[in-house]
C-alpha cells in the first residue's frame, strides 16, 4: 500500500513534469504578432513554387461578372448585372435561388487532381467559403447554405482533399473568408462598430476550427477580414492554436489577411495585393495570387480568348514571381457543374510541360544577386545552392533576334560552364566586352528547341 502510494506519487510526479514540458513545446506561440511574425514558414512552401487556387462556389451559377456577383448586382447595381437578370431570370429571382442549380454534376475530384499535378504546381488552394457565406463543405454553422444541404449534395472540400492525397504528393490548401457580405449578425456586429462579436464568435471563427480540424489543410488562405480589426475576429488567438495545437501545427502555412491593417504586415507569407508582383526582390516571403482569367476569379461563361493570358504571359508571370522571392497561386474557376474547361486544362498542361524540363531553375530556387538582367530585357535570375557553389540559371522570354545573347549580371569565370537547360550539348561563350557574358546560340530546329515558350541557360562556376 505504501509502496504503491509512493509508486503513484512517483508517477503523479512524472505527469506533472511531463505535462508542464507539453505546455512548454505547445505555448511556443503567443497571441501576439511579435511572437506569431517569428514562427520560420515550413520549408514546403517555398520549395514548392507553383500552386493552384480555385474559386468556386454558387457564383459558378450565374457565372457572370465575377465571384463578386451578388454584390456587384444588389449593393454596386452595376447595370450590366441588373439587366442580365432582368433579361434572364424570373421577377423576384434571388441570389439564393441559384444554389440548387449549383449541380457539379461532372465533379471527379481524381479528374482535377491529375490536371493540377500535371501543371507541375506542389499545392492545391480551394474556396472552401467564399464573401457570399456558401460552404463548400457540410458546415455545421452554415445551415441549409452548404454543399450537402443544397446544390451539389456533396462535401466538395473533403472529396477533393481525399483525391489530392491519394493520387498526388500535392499539398492540399483551403481559402477562408472572414466576412460575409450579407450575414444578419455581421450586419449587426458591423453597425455597432464591430464592439460586438457575434458573427465573428458563431460564425467565422467555428468555420475555422471547423476545416482545420476535419480537412487538415497546410495552406490557411484567410481573406475578407479586413474592414474590422483582427481583435475582433480573434485572429491571433486562432494562429497560435493553430501553430501551438493544431492537427496541422508543423506544416500548415498562412496568409497574411487576418484583419484591418494586417496584409502586407503580419502572419505567415505576404499577398499584400491580389496579383502581387513586386518585380524587386522582397524581404519577406510572398505570393502573387493570380488569374489565368485576366478579369475574374469565378468563372464567366461569356469569357472571350483575349481574356486568358497566353502560356508566355503566364511563364514569364512565373520567372518574374519566383526570381523576387515569391510563389506563384495560378487561379481558374471551375463551372457549377464540376468542370474546369478544355482552355484552362490547356493553360495548366502547357505550364507543366514547361516545368518538366525547366523545373530545376523554379522548385527549391533562391533568389540571386540579380533579379533580372542589367542589360538584355525580360532575362530572369534563380539560383540553386549546391556543395560546389551556386548554380545559376537565366530565363530568357524573347530568344535574341541576332544569334548572341548579351548579358550584364553574370561575370564568367575561366572555370564557368554554359548550358541551355534541357539541351545535351554545352552552349559557346566569350567574356563580354562591358564585364558580362555573350552567349553564342546554338542552331536549333523545332526538334532540338528543349522547350516552345522560355528557355533557361544555366552558369555553372560564375565569379562570385
Ligand atoms: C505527377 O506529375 C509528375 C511530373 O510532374 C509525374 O512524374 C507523376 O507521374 C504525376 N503523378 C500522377 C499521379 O499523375
Ligand atoms: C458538427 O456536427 C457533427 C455531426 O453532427 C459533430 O460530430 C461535430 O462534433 C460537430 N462539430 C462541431 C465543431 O460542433
Ligand atoms: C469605431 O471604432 C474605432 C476603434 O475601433 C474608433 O476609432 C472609431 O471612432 C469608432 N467609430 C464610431 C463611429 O464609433
Ligand atoms: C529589371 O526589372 C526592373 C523591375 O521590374 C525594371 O525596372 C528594369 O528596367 C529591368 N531591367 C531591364 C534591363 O529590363
Amino acid at each position: 500500500m505504501a509502496h504503491k502510494e509512493r509508486s503513484n506519487k512517483l508517477f503523479l510526479l512524472k505527469l506533472f513534469v511531463f505535462s508542464s514540458v507539453l505546455v512548454v513545446c505547445h505555448s511556443q506561440y503567443q497571441p501576439t504578432w511579435e511572437s506569431l511574425d517569428s514562427r520560420p514558414l515550413p520549408s514546403w512552401y517555398d520549395e514548392a513554387k507553383l500552386g493552384i487556387f480555385l474559386h468556386w462556389g454558387v457564383f459558378s451559377v450565374p457565372s457572370f461578372g465575377s465571384a463578386w456577383f451578388w454584390y456587384d448586382w444588389k449593393v454596386f447595381k452595376y447595370q450590366g448585372y441588373i439587366d442580365f437578370m432582368k433579361e434572364n431570370y424570373k421577377p423576384g429571382f434571388t441570389y439564393a435561388d441559384f444554389a440548387k442549380d449549383f449541380t457539379a454534376e461532372f465533379y471527379q475530384p481524381a479528374q482535377w487532381a491529375k490536371l493540377f499535378n500535371d501543371s507541375g504546381a506542389r499545392y492545391v488552394v480551394l474556396t472552401s467559403k467564399h464573401h457570399e457565406g456558401f460552404t463548400n463543405w457540410p458546415s455545421n454553422v452554415s445551415f441549409n447554405w452548404n454543399s450537402m444541404d443544397v446544390g451539389p449534395q456533396r462535401d466538395l472540400v473533403g472529396e477533393l482533399a481525399t483525391a489530392i492525397r491519394e493520387g498526388t504528393n500535392l499539398h492540399f490548401g483551403l481559402y477562408h473568408s472572414m466576412f460575409e457580405w450579407f450575414h444578419p449578425l455581421y450586419i449587426e456586429d458591423k453597425a455597432n462598430n464591430f464592439t460586438t462579436t457575434r458573427f465573428a464568435k458563431e460564425k467565422a471563427m467555428p468555420e475555422l476550427y471547423e476545416i482545420i480540424n476535419r480537412y487538415k489543410p497546410e495552406v490557411l488562405w484567410s481573406d475578407g477580414a479586413w474592414q474590422a480589426p483582427d481583435t475582433y475576429w480573434g485572429s491571433k488567438e486562432f494562429l497560435a492554436w493553430l501553430y501551438n495545437d493544431s492537427p496541422v501545427r508543423d506544416t500548415v502555412v498562412t496568409n497574411d489577411r487576418w484583419g484591418k491593417g494586417d496584409m502586407c504586415h503580419h502572419g505567415g507569407y505576404l499577398t499584400c495585393t491580389d496579383k502581387y508582383n513586386p518585380g524587386t526582390l522582397q524581404k519577406r516571403k510572398f505570393e502573387n495570387a493570380m488569374t489565368v482569367d485576366k478579369y475574374a476569379w469565378g468563372y464567366r461563361r461569356n469569357i472571350q480568348i483575349a481574356d486568358i493570358l497566353t502560356i508566355e504571359e503566364l511563364i514569364e508571370t512565373l520567372i518574374e514571381t519566383v526570381s523576387c522571392g515569391g510563389n506563384l497561386l495560378v487561379n481558374v474557376g471551375p463551372t457549377k457543374s464540376g468542370f474546369i474547361i478544355p482552355v484552362f486544362q490547356e493553360r495548366l498542361t502547357q505550364l507543366g510541360q514547361w516545368m518538366n524540363v525547366n523545373g530545376e531553375a523554379i522548385y527549391s530556387s533562391k533568389p540571386w544577386r540579380f533579379q533580372n538582367d542589367t542589360v538584355t530585357p525580360r532575362v530572369w535570375y534563380t539560383k540553386q545552392k549546391t556543395t560546389e557553389g551556386d548554380v545559376v540559371y537565366g530565363t530568357v522570354l524573347k530568344w535574341p533576334t541576332s544569334n548572341t545573347l548579351i548579358l550584364g549580371a553574370p561575370k564568367p569565370s575561366g572555370q564557368t560552364l554554359v548550358n541551355l537547360v534541357g539541351y545535351p550539348q554545352p552552349i559557346n561563350w566569350k567574356a563580354g566586352a562591358t564585364g558580362g557574358i555573350e552567349i553564342m546560340l546554338p542552331t536549333l530546329t523545332i526538334n532540338t528547341l528543349p522547350s516552345k515558350w522560355a528557355w533557361v541557360f544555366k552558369f555553372t562556376n560564375l565569379q562570385n
